[in-house]
């Protein structure tokens, strides 16, 4: 993974650790109401793939299990991982695109009101996401995959195809580099990826047309398993957030300007209010900033946090970066992940940083954000993420009015309970997150998601559960 070249090393701090009075009346463990969003503390788990899925994108024991202990913590919501609204082939990517999934998806949100005592809210997080080609092989790029043009004629002179592929395959980089495209060039180098741009291939070019239904679909048969709300997929790499990208550039009227960007993601709103009625909570998580050239900037989502309150979203959450547009090449025969370059920093900060360190980069975005929604009038509630790990951090975030809910991914795998631990005085015994991204390796290799801290301990302890090479526990010891 890509860190920023001064490698100050930073480590996590315990910070102050409040009495149980002082938690109970914290801001933190105070509940929040906001229409169909009720929470019993402002305390939230974003969503994060645990690759614990079939290989059907069926919800496994595994992934009850792992939901199960997360919500021993009794955050005020958990939303789990990114879930495929597309009936389609996606490996061990939990799904929602069918109503075969709904029975695997109830046993989930049982898991979680079960494991918390009821006290914690069950979200799922619903995606798109457009299709990602491995690097390929140079040769096989030539003689295969490459789409000859006129442009490769003209540019070489040569009519025949065979003759042109030849050419281009004897050539060095720095020749190719004035042959190709650019995105030719980045599908040799990184593999093919589509684009929300690619509307000369029809279901890119229909994806206006058809994900408002899909979504709508999926979040139906979310509500029939049970959970408590919705969050729409508008981060990072995928479909929804490339829409709203300054880098597409559609030009059918969902593309271009910020008017037209937002367009198909507040229509795939409005076809999930419809579909799902007022009373039941959905938002979605978006982009305080895209962190990449010519990206989306902070006044871009500061544009989006006022439309999407305007449309009535319940919450807003706002990540950053993790982008494939800087992705670092992978190997020949690997796909691209979009969380090792600079934008894939910005998204799971780790502990070798800048002078800022790797600790709540994302707080003046968000807080940008909501300026903007409160001065335009609204009260949506605001989620913000990104290295936060201690209690004075999480209650600075509400108090300095950065966001009404504080969200905190890794160091909720890195202690489960360390909610709980803090509302009841307990905060000496959190096992604190080290931010060296171990968990987030995993994941780049799509194997089950743990944590170093814990996932060898105890590991012969009767009724262990291990991951398929049986090297290390799925979830923490009890007591942990
Ligand atoms: C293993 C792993 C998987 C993740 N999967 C998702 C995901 O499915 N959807 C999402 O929006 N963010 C995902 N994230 C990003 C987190 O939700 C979060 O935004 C990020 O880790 C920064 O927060 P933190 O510093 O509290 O960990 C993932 C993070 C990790 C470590
Ligand atoms: S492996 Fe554990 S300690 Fe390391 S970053 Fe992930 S959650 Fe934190």
């Amino acid at each position: 993974m890509w860190h920023p070249p001064q490698r100050i090393a930073f480590l996590s701090d315990r910070g102050r650790v409040p009495s149980a009075e002082e938690a109970a009346a914290s801001r933190l463990f105070s509940p929040l109401e906001h229409g169909p969003l009720t929470l019993s503390s402002r305390t939230w788990v974003p969503a994060m793939v645990p690759w614990r899925a079939d290989d059907e994108g069926f919800a496994t024991l595994a992934v009850c299990d792992w939901y199960r202990r997360l919500a021993q913590g009794q955050p005020g919501a958990i939303v789990i991982e990114a879930t495929g609204i597309r009936d389609v082939p996606s490996g061990p990517l939990l799904r929602a695109g069918h109503d075969r999934y709904i029975d695997g998806l109830r046993d989930v949100v049982r898991a979680i009101h079960e494991g918390s005592d009821g006290k914690t809210k069950a979200y799922i997080q619903l995606i798109d996401f457009l299709a990602i080609k491995r690097r390929p092989e140079r040769q096989k790029f030539f003689e295969r995959f490459l789409r000859i043009t006129e442009r490769h004629r003209s540019l070489l002179g040569l009519n025949d195809e065979e003759a042109i592929r030849n050419r281009l395959i004897g050539m060095g980089d720095e020749e190719l580099r004035t042959l190709l495209d650019a995105r030719e060039w980045e599908s040799l180098q990184q593999g093919a990826r589509e684009q929300v741009g690619d509307v000369e291939l029809p279901h890119i070019r229909e994806l206006p047309q058809v994900l408002p239904e899909l979504f709508a679909a999926a979040a139906v048969r979310a509500k029939t398993a049970g959970f408590d709300g919705i969050e729409l997929h508008y981060a990072h790499a995928y479909t929804m957030a490339s829409f709203l990208s300054p880098k597409n550039m559609r030009t059918d009227g969902y593309g271009g300007s910020r008017e037209h960007r937002v367009r198909l993601p507040l229509e795939v709103f409005a076809a999930v209010r419809r579909a799902v009625s007022v009373d039941f909570s959905v938002g979605c998580r978006f982009l305080a900033e895209e962190c990449i050239e010519s990206g989306g900037t902070v006044e871009d989502a500061m544009f989006y946090g006022v439309e999407f309150a305007r449309a009535g979203m319940d919450f807003l959450s706002l990540s950053r970066g993790g982008k494939f547009d800087d992705a670092k090449q992978p190997k020949v025969g690997e796909a691209a992940y979009p969380y090792t370059g600079i934008s894939g920093y910005e998204c799971m900060p780790q502990y070798l940083s800048d002078a800022q360190g790797p600790f709540g980069r994302n707080l003046a975005a968000t807080k940008a954000v909501r300026d903007a929604v409160r001065a335009a009038g609204f009260t949506t509630p605001i989620v913000v993420a990104g290295g936060i790990h201690n209690f004075s951090q999480a209650e600075a975030a509400l108090a300095d009015g950065i966001a009404d809910i504080v969200g905190s991914a890794r160091q909720s795998i890195a202690d489960p309970e360390w909610w709980k631990k803090l509302r009841e005085g307990r905060g000496d015994a959190v096992h604190l997150c080290e931010y060296k991204n171990y968990c987030e390796g995993l994941d780049q290799k799509h194997k089950e998601v743990t944590c170093q801290l814990w996932d060898r301990v105890d590991l012969n302890a009767p009724g262990t559960t291990r991951t398929k090479d049986g090297k290390r526990r799925l979830i923490p010891p009890p007591g942990w």
